[in-house]
């Protein structure tokens, strides 16, 4: 019998994944994937690829939700904030500025009803929602410190393509300006706009520091993700194969939680060593009137969504 040689070529996969995000891999979302590819390919024996395109290297804000939809990538994790342009504005509440105190209190929505409502909307856009996910809590970042409202009259600050984030920006007096996260950086240096938010993590990684000269330690709001699949997709696979994605999955997200806050810390220190950008921590008072202004916003995103959405929101936010 002749047995064909062996070529020390790992087999070809069978069937291959591919996950479209738009930041770097060094950040939260980025190492996810990659753990993400890891598990699925020694899970499968090599049976099962994982493709995994950072840096909106194939599709960016812009185009990812639709290439999912259209069946050209098979993966993707937005920001929470992006859902609305999908006609899923109730996924707008995770943005609200100064709603949750801790991450134990965005639990309280990722792990409990209301989660999995939001999830329940994703097949009316022919979308399966896997999990959700951190990256943490975000900064405001200009070529001046953002510490009162007042810093921020005229500037015009880049936001995604939210309208809460929006809301948010124009209640502070700032002018609000929606660009993909990939165009965010040259827009920064061009001077197209003076500044943006974003945790530290994506700062860093983005190299917006080499374009902005202060941050400011707001933590004025959450930047989490959901991964969603493609229905038709996600109801081909074979049930064990679905099973050990999803598995390999959900650990890959816990992973992602447990090292958002070290990535954003890390990245900070980073910055700090850099010397390129002011670091400013604000005053209880600081963040007080911050939080004051932006009161109305809650308010703007009520008028958007069906009224069970905030009253649901507020009911999982009392519980101890
Ligand atoms: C992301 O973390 O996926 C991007 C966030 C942004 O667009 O600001």
């Amino acid at each position: 019998m002749v047995l064909p040689a062996a070529t020390g070529a790992p087999p070809r996969p069978d069937i291959t994944l591919r996950f479209s995000h738009v930041v770097a891999e060094e950040t939260p979302k980025g190492l996810a994937a990659n753990r993400f590819k890891v598990l699925v390919e020694q899970r499968s024996g090599g049976r099962i690829g994982v493709q995994v395109y950072p840096n909106a290297q194939l599709y960016g804000d812009d185009d990812e939700m639709q290439a999912l939809q259209m069946g050209a990538v098979d993966l993707v994790a937005p920001s929470l904030s992006k859902f609305g342009r999908i006609g899923l504005p109730e996924f707008e509440m995770f943005g609200l500025p100064f709603l949750f105190d801790d991450l134990s209190a965005v639990r309280r929505i990722t792990l409990g009803p209301l989660g999995q409502k939001l999830m329940q909307g994703l097949p009316r856009q022919g979308l399966v929602g896997l999990g959700f996910f951190d990256n943490g809590f975000k900064q405001m970042s200009a070529n001046r410190p953002l510490l009162e409202p007042k810093d921020f009259a005229g500037l015009r600050m880049r936001v995604q393509a939210s309208f809460v984030i929006a809301a948010q920006m124009r209640a502070l007096g700032a002018k609000p300006v929606t660009l993909a996260f990939s165009e965010t950086r040259r827009a920064l240096a061009a001077g197209v706009v003076d500044g943006t938010e974003n945790p530290v993590s994506n700062f860093w990684t983005q190299n917006m520091h080499e374009v902005q000269s202060d941050l400011s330690l707001t933590e004025h709001g959450y930047l989490g993700y959901a991964v969603v699949t493609n229905q038709r997709f996600w109801q081909h696979l074979q049930p064990d194969d679905r099973a050990m994605i999803n598995q390999a999955l959900q650990e890959s997200l816990a992973f992602a939680n447990t090292i958002a806050d070290a990535q954003n810390d890390q990245a900070l220190q980073a910055l700090r060593q850099a010397g390129t950008t002011r670091i400013h921590s604000l005053s209880t008072g600081q963040r007080a009137r911050l939080r004051q202004a932006v009161e109305p916003v809650q308010q703007q995103l009520a008028s958007r969504i069906a009224p069970r959405w905030m009253s649901d929101l507020k009911q999982a936010l009392r519980k101890a």
